[in-house]
């Protein structure tokens, strides 16, 4: 059984900033969240991922870095961080955070030398073109909100390349003084005590840009290189990758061709993510069975991050424009809750029509399929979104903790806060808030601490082999398997709406006892696994066998 602590996670994503905020400045901070490290325990979390913690003009929510030695003064002081890893620690949960290097900020005291002097140290740490280069209009990130990615600079009078807004100049990974730099930044908070990075935007990070050339040389060993430096520095540390890329070009950024794992652990799944979005919508498993097939093979000690929703879009790039079409209708049908002609811009309960079957039955599927599930603040309460905020912002709203002014999350006058708390409607925080779940057995918050506490006797799912049970079952129906030393675990998803039995006995001469250990509702014994049923949108997580 694999004793890395990452396939054992349930990570728990969440920005400082919109958490919790302990001064009343209307800003979330760090004395803020230790508050509710508690809860977070309670909850099952393991891990918390920090959106960006550092200096910034938080043009980009924080994305935008101007120092990556120190934290946010708005959120507190490094001490306050350390102090936060330390409480985090002592109830057993680890904290990663961005690793924001592909680019900085503008006003990042690198990038005003940079552009000041032809002599400054830090010129040649960012990418400039002395021409117009010829793909200026190319590569954008965000179609809509960017409009090419080489920008000419007054000051140096240069163009400078940026994948992502103008404020973000990419810094240049062919610059070994920007690579050592990298390095640096790590080795520091790991010293600190972080257990890893959730490393952003990893494809471009190691592009060696060309000017003039959409698709320049990616510079993977500088993978194989931070992969070292870290393991060396700790040696459980962990890299969790951003790199949105097609399937087929997935398994490089594991290893390198000798077949093992020696660049980055772990891997947010796109692609799965996407397909899930697909299947909810369609009531239909075959894209996520599609998914499962198709998935490349990982590296020992390579491992899928799970979810169904982070901090950005839902991005639907990678699937048909007819796959696309049917989740618009469904899920985002308004131009208003779509964004870069991609991407969905709501959280999942109000895209759901908050069914409360239907979120339970999309969380259950994510928790059992293969990898670490990464979990964002709010949905274990079912928040909603705010539409009237721009792009991505609209999901980025406070935590609801209570009925308190501000759903608790500050005591500052509402219009100081850093975005208006959801107040009206069902997503409103006097009827969306934690301390109302808590109180009530069968809320959605309950749920999921039964939902997480099953998973964590159940760790097939993250140390196992994952796979689709081919046998005929009715429309809507997924079957699939959870494999390890320790057991088998089998799952039964129904996407649809109507009732459904599903005849399984040919897997009975593996099971022992088999029992449901996590269901929508209380179904019939398994028995002989001839005649199971399932509701439509219910689900049951079987405990087939148990290695004693
Ligand atoms: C990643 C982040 C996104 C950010 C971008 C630029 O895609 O997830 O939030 O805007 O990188 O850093
Ligand atoms: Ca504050």
């Amino acid at each position: 059984m694999s004793d890395r602590w990452y396939t054992k996670a349930v990570v728990y994503c969440l920005d400082i900033d919109t958490f919790a905020d302990a001064n009343g400045d209307g800003i979330g901070d760090i004395p803020g969240l230790i508050g509710r490290l508690d809860y977070l325990a309670r909850l099952g979390v393991t891990c918390i991922w920090l959106n960006p913690i550092h200096p910034s003009p938080d043009r980009d929510d924080g994305y935008d870095v101007a120092d990556f030695y120190n934290v946010d003064p708005r959120f507190g002081t490094l001490g306050d961080f350390a102090e936060l890893l330390h409480q985090a620690g002592n109830l057993g949960i680890k904290v990663i955070i961005d690793l924001v290097v592909n680019h900085t900020s503008d006003k990042h005291p690198w990038f005003q030398s940079a552009r000041a002097s032809a002599d400054s140290p830090y010129r040649d740490w960012y990418v400039w073109s002395e021409t117009e280069p010829a793909d200026r209009n190319q590569g954008m990130v965000f179609p809509g909100e960017q409009s090419e990615t080489w920008s000419y600079d007054r000051t140096a009078k240069l163009w400078y390349y940026h994948r992502f807004y103008r404020f973000q100049p990419d810094l240049n990974i062919k610059n070994p003084e920007v690579r050592e730099e990298i390095k640096k930044i790590c080795a520091f908070w790991l010293q600190l005590g972080v257990a890893g990075f959730r490393m952003d935007a990893v494809p471009f990070i190691i592009e060696q840009t060309e000017p003039g050339n959409p698709d320049s040389p990616k510079d993977f060993p500088f993978l194989t290189e931070l992969r070292q430096h870290v393991q060396w520095r700790k040696g459980d540390a962990v890299l969790l990758a951003e790199a949105n890329v097609e399937p087929g070009q997935l398994p490089v950024f594991f290893g390198d061709e000798g077949g093992s794992g020696n660049r980055i652990h772990m891997l947010f799944d796109f692609m799965l993510n996407a397909r899930m979005v697909l299947a909810l919508a369609r009531e239909d498993p075959e894209p996520i069975i599609d998914a499962l097939r198709s998935t490349p093979k990982l590296p020992a000690g390579g491992q899928w991050a799970t979810f169904l929703r982070n901090h950005d879009e839902i991005d639907l790039s990678r699937l048909t424009a007819e796959q696309r079409d049917d989740v618009f209708a469904r899920f985002g049908p308004d131009e208003d809750m779509q964004l870069y002609g991609r991407g969905i811009r709501r959280r999942l309960a109000p895209m759901l029509g908050n069914d409360r079957r239907r979120l339970e039955l999309a969380y259950a599927l994510q928790f059992s399929l293969r990898g670490t599930p990464v979990l964002r603040y709010g949905e274990e309460i079912g928040m909603g979104d705010d539409l009237a905020l721009e792009g991505r912002d609209s999901i980025r709203t406070p935590m609801q903790w209570s009925a308190l002014p501000n759903g608790g999350f500050s005591t500052a006058d509402p219009e100081k806060l850093i975005r208006p708390v959801v107040t009206d409607g069902d997503f409103g925080y006097e009827r969306v808030n934690v301390t109302r779940q808590r109180h009530d057995a069968s809320s959605l918050l309950s749920w999921f601490e039964r939902m997480i506490r099953t998973l964590r006797e159940a760790p097939e799912v993250g140390n196992g082999t994952c796979a689709y049970v081919d046998v005929p079952a009715p429309h809507g129906l997924l079957v699939h398997r959870a494999d390890d030393v320790t057991g088998t675990m089998l799952f039964l998803h129904n996407l649809g709406t109507e009732r459904c039995v599903v005849d399984l006995q040919e897997l009975a001469g593996e099971a022992v006892l088999p029992n449901d250990v996590l269901a929508d509702r209380e179904y019939a014994d398994p028995g002989k696994l001839d005649a199971l049923t399932v509701e439509g949108y219910g689900y049951r997580w079987i405990r087939l066998r148990k290695q004693t």
